[in-house]
């Protein structure tokens, strides 16, 4: 089974809040990027709001035909997102509320005790819940261990060590995609994933179930058109 394509819909607010008012429309986005064959929406809700608002991820729910995907920090706000929007997953990653972009996976050994009563918390609500992770067999062990369904692999170092040699570039993902299905583990991956390494990932991480794709999507939807571009990534992923 091929992997499935979220599409991370964060730059399309970021565009309109450049301006106010409501364009681009994420909703239509949302709408779009799943007629156009998009198998999931991802939004990751900020406490600044600097791209996507509590409006809009609550405006976009009853859009979601495939699968919404909401990413965050799980604090108290988040949790009441969760539970009012009852998304099909949330990804829970570590980053501070400043931080421009996602770059660091948890530390599933020092957060232990809050990771297992979180997905507590979200299992409870039937929500899948995903680690996002780096490349570490402690910390993939452990994200097993509290819990997590799945973990969403950290990939900017894949990327930025993909053009160097990929055979590199890909090696510790694939140990580590190993040990994350002997524990059990569904294997996610997103971060500045593209046109150029992403069938490279795919088709070495067999067990991959899903990516979630944001930055390089959107950017090239720019110049080869929306609908053009969700076909390029996902027949990449084939
Ligand atoms: N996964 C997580 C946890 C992220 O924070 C982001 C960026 O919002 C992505 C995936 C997607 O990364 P990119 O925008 O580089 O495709």
């Amino acid at each position: 089974m091929s992997a499935k394509l979220s599409v991370n819909i964060n730059k399309i607010a970021t565009l309109r809040n450049a301006r106010g008012g409501n364009t681009p429309s994420v909703t239509e986005a949302a709408k779009n990027c799943q007629l156009f064959g998009a198998d999931g929406i991802t939004i990751h809700p900020r406490p600044d709001e600097r791209h996507i608002t509590l409006k809009d991820v609550y405006d976009i729910a009853p859009l979601i035909t495939t699968e919404y995907n909401i990413e965050g920090y799980p604090d108290e706000r988040f949790m009441k997102i969760i539970a009012d929007v009852k998304p099909t997953q949330a990804t829970l990653v570590p980053d501070p509320p400043d931080v421009l972009t996602s770059e660091n996976g948890w530390d599933t050994v020092k957060n232990y005790d809050f990771l297992v009563e979180v997905i507590q918390r979200l299992h409870s609500m039937g929500i899948r819940t995903s680690l996002f992770i780096e490349t570490d067999a402690k910390m993939i062990e452990n994200a097993a261990k509290v819990g997590a369904d799945r973990i969403e692999f950290y990939t900017g170092p894949y990327a930025h060590n993909y053009s160097k040699d990929k055979a590199a570039a890909i090696a510790p993902y694939k140990e580590s995609a190993a040990i994350a299905t002997k524990n059990g583990l569904g294997i996610n991956a997103g971060h500045d994933l593209s046109l150029e390494n992403l069938e490279f990932f795919a088709d070495e991480i067999t067990d991959l179930l899903e990516v979630s794709i944001g930055h390089a999507l959107i950017s090239d939807a720019i110049y080869l058109g929306l609908e053009n571009t969700i076909n390029m990534y996902k027949k990449l992923l084939l």
